[in-house]
């Protein structure tokens, strides 16, 4: 096996624990990648110290000291490409990011969207799919492009709703999908197996269908 390793910079806004999820595959040698480094745009979550913990550089750059978006996504495009990342991960990065962003990445950002996209883009996704009465729900991984969540999608999982579901109870089913998810789509992506051509994700070459992989852990 080659030791090339796929080099990854991971951008949260809080906790983190998608980001650990994917410490634990590549410190496991399940995932080929190295991450390189881990920035947050806030200070003191409890992500940065995930990263402390396994030695991975963290920067922290807030948005607050910028006055325009473009300016922030200017400075975050400086500290990522220092770091000559082959993909950049968006992982509860909770920032709006400017067309010149989405495009300088295109095909080699993913981001986790806890809803099954296209449904609930934004903020609120639990409680929206609990207002709606949803039998089902879910997680989407898909390709970052200047639409709001709403890049060509590889990977979902879904999960029951349950008739005593709160927004909490059904995001930590979810989350518990989404830690499953990420490190295998980051993967396939470090592999070669899943790419971004004009505006639509392939695995192996083959264009995906719409909604990309629908994933059941139960069927492994
Ligand atoms: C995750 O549930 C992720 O799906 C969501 O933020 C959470 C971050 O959790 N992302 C979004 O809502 C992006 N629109 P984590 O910090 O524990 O990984």
């Amino acid at each position: 096996m080659s030791d090339f390793k796929t080099r990854v910079v991971v951008l949260i806004s809080g906790g983190g624990t998608n980001l650990q999820a994917l410490i634990d595959a590549a410190e496991d040698e399940a995932l080929p990648i190295k991450i390189c480094a881990v920035i947050s745009n806030r200070d003191n979550v409890k992500g940065l110290e995930r990263a402390a913990n396994h030695n991975i550089p963290a920067f922290v750059v807030s948005h607050k000291s910028f006055t325009s978006r473009e300016a922030f996504d200017e400075r975050l495009m400086e500290i990522i490409d220092a770091q000559g990342p082959d993909l950049v991960v968006l992982a509860g990065f909770m920032r709006i990011l400017t067309p010149a962003f989405t495009e300088h990445y295109a095909g080699r950002m993913l981001n986790i969207h806890p809803s099954l996209l296209p449904k609930y883009q934004g903020l609120n996704t639990h409680q929206r799919a609990l207002d709606a009465g949803d039998e089902e729900h879910g997680v989407s991984i898909h390709f970052v492009t200047a639409e709001l969540d709403g890049g060509p999608v590889a990977l979902q999982a879904r999960v029951p709703v349950l008739a005593d579901d709160t927004a909490e109870t059904l995001a930590a089913r979810v989350q518990t999908q989404e830690h499953i998810l990420y490190p295998l789509a980051v993967k396939w992506f470090a592999e070669g197996r899943l790419q971004y051509r004009d505006g639509a994700c392939y695995f192996d070459g083959e264009p995906m269908p719409a909604g990309g992989v629908n994933y059941d852990a139960s069927t492994e």
